[in-house]
């Protein structure tokens, strides 16, 4: 755009210069022209009155010749004559073309004329001047006046005007290039960092000390793309919670509907009309604790609450300990799988359901994965705590996943013997149950040997 506007205003001022000077030229040699004329005019008058015998005409056609070398000597330039038909008298370039033109007819009426004309590539101005006596034309002269040095004057103007424009264009042309590298450099980095933030990548920050709005632009970006990256990371953080959430509440599930379960494949076995009762009790109470679930669900839903709580109470562990049995009876029967308690009656603080679910899913896990035909059940009493060891002389677990299996959704083998699939869960929502109780669970194994649970409760 710059140059569109240059290019033109510069050949603009070019044209108007170059007129101007040539205006001036051909000006400057009328003057002199008119002034030459009215000395030649002066001469010749006074050359023809010195001879008054002959006739004024005669004698100006007879002069005519030595007049017009005189006039071309004194000048150094080419001199004609006419009469005042228009007829050549006499010319200082002899054979030459005579250049006949209308500045000779305007000068024969009386008045001084010239026209301009380029001969073979020079310019020259053909003045025509009357020589006049008594009120009477007698002819005129005229001046073949090269503007010779006019021309080169022109023409050396030409070039260093034809330099200094170029230069200017250039320079013109390196500042706004410049110019406009420093406007659109910055905002090309803000486009491909811009880019950057909308395929995700929200940590690109842009660096730009231009010290102008454009640097202000740049930080405005930058806090924006901040403030995405932080809104995105709470949203995936919230997601994860709700998807942490998810898991606790369905493995929470599994625990009474497993006792639900394992209760009715029981009572049809049962013959006992005392353990038929009992066993429809623990339904009961396994399907009110499911309630107690989906209400405690549901106000957590309402409370906009994404963790349970435990809720901690005086419980005698051994008789936890037996009513996970209870539940899993039936799988441990058919599995072959023969329990060796070592339990002694404690009370400790603990969330009764929570600690249920815990036990299950270890109880379920030598089930589902040890292949073992024993599992020992054991309880300790500690200084601090009572140590509950569930310990089956199963497969085992490798040393190398054995700090691995707390981790959310891991498993050792994918398949098992007992076609029961897991999602890898337990585990992991186990640790953070005993952790909220104070307590903790550990895992110890030795491969082909044995695997031994201790949940830890703290007295
Ligand atoms: N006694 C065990 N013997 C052999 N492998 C075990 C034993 N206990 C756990 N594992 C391994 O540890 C993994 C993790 O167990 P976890 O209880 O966390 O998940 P899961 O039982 O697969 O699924 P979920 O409990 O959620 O139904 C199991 O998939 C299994 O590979
Ligand atoms: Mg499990």
């Amino acid at each position: 755009m710059n140059m569109g506007i240059l290019i033109p205003a510069i050949t603009f001022m070019y044209i108007i210069i170059i007129n101007n000077l040539y205006s001036n030229v051909i000006k400057s040699a009328i003057d002199f022209l008119t002034q030459e004329s009215y000395s030649a005019q002066l001469y010749i008058a006074n050359y023809i009155k010195k001879d008054n015998k002959t006739d004024v005409e005669t004698n100006f056609l007879n002069k005519a010749p030595l007049i017009n070398t005189f006039l071309s000597n004194k000048l150094n330039f080419r001199i004609q004559t006419y009469d005042k038909n228009g007829n050549i008298l006499a010319d200082s370039v002899m054979n030459s073309v005579n250049l006949y033109d209308e500045d000779i007819t305007n000068s024969l009426r009386g008045d001084k004329a010239y026209v301009v004309k380029n001969i073979d590539g020079n310019i020259y101005v053909l003045f025509s001047s009357p020589i006049y006596l008594k009120d009477r034309t007698l002819g005129c002269v005229r001046y073949i006046y090269p503007v010779d040095s006019g021309q080169k004057i022109i023409k050396n103007m030409f070039i260093i005007m034809g330099i200094i424009a170029s230069i200017s264009v250039l320079i013109s042309w390196l500042l706004s290039n410049l110019f406009s590298e420093n406007i659109a450099g910055p905002i090309k980095k803000l486009k491909v960092i811009s880019q950057k933030v909308a395929s995700g990548k929200y940590d690109s920050k842009i660096e730009i000390k231009s010290g102008d709005e454009i640097e202000d632009l740049a930080e405005t970006f930058n806090v924006m793309s901040e403030s995405i990256r932080a809104s995105i990371e709470s949203l995936k953080k919230e997601k994860q919670k709700q998807k942490d959430f998810l898991d606790n509440v369905t493995h929470e599930f599994k625990t009474p509907l497993t006792a639900i379960i394992g209760y009715s494949e029981l009572i049809p076995r049962l013959q006992d009309k005392e353990d038929i009762d009992e066993s429809l009790a623990y339904i009961k109470e396994e399907g009110e604790r499911l309630l107690r679930l989906v209400e405690e669900l549901l106000d957590m839903s309402k409370l906009d609450k994404t963790e349970f709580n435990v809720d901690r109470n005086n419980n005698n562990l051994n008789e936890v300990i037996e009513e996970t049995l209870n539940i899993i009876q039936l799988r441990l029967n058919k599995y072959d799988i023969e329990i060796i308690k070592d339990l002694f009656d404690v009370k400790i603080f603990i969330d009764r359901d929570k600690t249920k679910q815990v036990i299950l899913n270890v109880l379920d896990n030598a089930i589902k994965y040890s292949e073992c035909t024993s599992i020992i059940i054991k309880m300790e009493d500690k200084e601090n705590a009572i140590i509950l060891s569930v310990i089956d002389n199963g497969i085992g677990i490798e040393e190398q996943y054995l700090h691995k299996i707390f981790e959310p959704i891991y498993r050792v083998s994918k398949e098992n013997s007992k076609s029961e699939n897991g999602n890898g869960l337990g585990l992991s929502i186990c640790k953070e149950i005993m952790k909220k109780q104070d307590g903790n669970i550990e895992i110890y194994s030795e491969i082909k040997k044995y695997t031994s649970v201790k949940i830890i409760f703290k007295k």
